[in-house]
């Protein structure tokens, strides 16, 4: 098999990803022991729980005893909202980053330069790895602000030495234009508005096929096999993945190489994944499924001991880098919800429901997906003393929640507002909040 034309040369690679296994091991005990001690002193939420569980950062002596140490999750950062969970004084903070909570507090994560630095350099690895070269044009299409995506990926670009275009999301009409006049060789933006993207070209009567785009780095939320080959053919590009969570960086803490596209590789030297089985929080054997959990290993302002991702997926062994890769994420061990790239958590919704007295506690949320973009409708009931309540006043309801979950959660829904019991019991008396309807592989 000859080699993909755009694979990087080794002379290009940092030196770590091609070095050995025991070459890695040793730099990641390193880095752990510092990263342990670091947050032993300087986060008290890290303290208490190490104490709690009987274990100092002096214990760990190889890679298998960070077993011994808590995993770290999502309410923990709730916790501590939203700075307690910082490492350094704010001062040194350089930028804040925020993701969705459970419910209304975002989950807010910090970065020092020197944080943002490697973040930087991850990123621009990520794309060398895609075949991205400095010089190329690089058309970024994940939203800007408080969402790690459009920052991460420009600063990314940007270090690899690329000419940045920061469009972020939505105005599809206006991203086409962009595409055609400016020519960029590459695209990053989530695999499903990539879709989108491609039916704007053919509205506007233009060949997808034929336009400059020669990779896409797609990410964010996700997305199967069937899809790279719909995009690849129909875009004639190739498509590679990138993955990443706030809490644990951004995008780029594992990112797919274009000349294997077997899964994207994790940055070991600044990660240390594990999967764990999700009922028991048992360390799995390579190759199993459970949930992924990191530790960062270089983080100053944020670092992350075991942290649970939710996230479902298999450890794999190395092939184009000496790292491991995680397959394919195939679902969640938590209830969240990607929606167009934004996560959701129902009980984001579920707030929002309660703090409206006509309506009962009841919902369900049905997702479907109507052409390429998701969907979601979320149905809700009135009081059985609402039952008399005029028509208009339950449109009031509609669109004032309507407009509140758009405000507070940030996506676009459609608000049904049913008649008292309406909405689907079961035999213990809950309702089945998630109808998920989209099509699945
Ligand atoms: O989505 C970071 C990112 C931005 C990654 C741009 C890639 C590209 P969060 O908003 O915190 O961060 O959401 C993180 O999104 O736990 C996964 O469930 C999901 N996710 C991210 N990348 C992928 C992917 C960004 N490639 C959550 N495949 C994660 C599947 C993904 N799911």
């Amino acid at each position: 098999m000859s080699a993909h034309p755009n694979t990087a040369p080794a002379e290009l690679l940092d030196p770590i990803e091609r070095a050995s296994r025991d070459e890695i091991t040793a730099l990641q005990i390193q880095r752990l022991k510092t990263t342990l001690n670091h947050v032993y002193q300087n986060v008290s939420h890290y303290r208490k729980a190490f104490d709690a569980k009987g274990v100092h950062p002096d214990d760990l002596k190889e890679i298998k005893d960070l077993a011994k140490f808590p995993f770290t999750c999502k309410q923990d950062l709730r916790d501590n909202y939203p700075f307690g969970m910082f490492a350094v004084p704010q001062a040194r903070i350089a930028r804040i980053h925020a993701s969705s909570g459970t419910t209304g507090k975002p989950t807010v994560v910090g970065y020092t330069a020197g944080d943002i630095d490697r973040w930087a350099g991850l990123v621009a690895r990520s794309i060398r790895a895609a075949g991205g070269r400095a010089g190329d044009i690089v058309h970024i299409g994940y939203g800007y602000g408080l969402f790690t995506g459009g920052l991460g990926a420009h600063y990314g670009a940007e270090r690899l030495g690329c000419t940045v275009i920061p469009v972020s999301g939505g105005q599809t009409e206006k991203q086409v234009q962009l595409i055609r006049d400016f020519k960029p060789r590459i695209i990053m933006v989530t695999p499903s508005y990539m879709q989108v993207i491609i039916e704007e070209f053919v509205r506007q009567g233009v060949e997808p096929r034929e336009s400059s785009l020669e990779i896409g780095i797609f990410g964010a939320e996700p997305w199967t096999e069937a899809m790279r080959r719909e995009i690849e053919t129909s875009a004639d590009i190739d498509a590679v993945d990138i993955y990443g969570l706030s809490e644990v960086m951004g995008p780029g803490v594992a990112s797919e190489c274009i000349e294997t596209k077997d899964g994207p590789v994790v940055w070991e030297d600044h990660f240390y994944p594990e999967v764990i089985d999700p009922e028991t929080g048992e360390s799995l054997p390579d190759g199993e499924e459970g949930e992924l959990v990191f530790t960062s290993l270089t983080k100053e302002a944020f670092p992350v001991i075991r942290y649970r991702t939710r996230d479902l997926t298999r450890l794999l062994p190395p092939t184009a880098r000496a790292f491991r890769r995680i397959g394919k994420i195939v679902g969640r061990s938590d209830d969240m919800l990607i929606i167009r790239g934004v996560n959701l958590f129902p009980t984001q919704i579920e707030e929002l429901v309660l703090q409206h007295g006509k309506l009962s506690p009841l919902y369900q949320l049905l997702v479907s997906r109507a052409g390429k973009l998701d969907e979601v409708e979320v149905l809700t009931e009135l009081q059985p003393a609402e039952a008399a309540m005029p028509s208009s006043a339950v449109e009031d309801i509609s669109r004032s929640l309507q407009h509140r979950i758009k405000v507070m959660v940030g996506i676009s829904t459609k608000v049904t507002v049913l008649p008292p019991n309406s909405i689907e019991r079961t035999q213990t008396g809950k309702s089945r909040r998630v109808i998920d309807r989209r099509p699945k592989g």
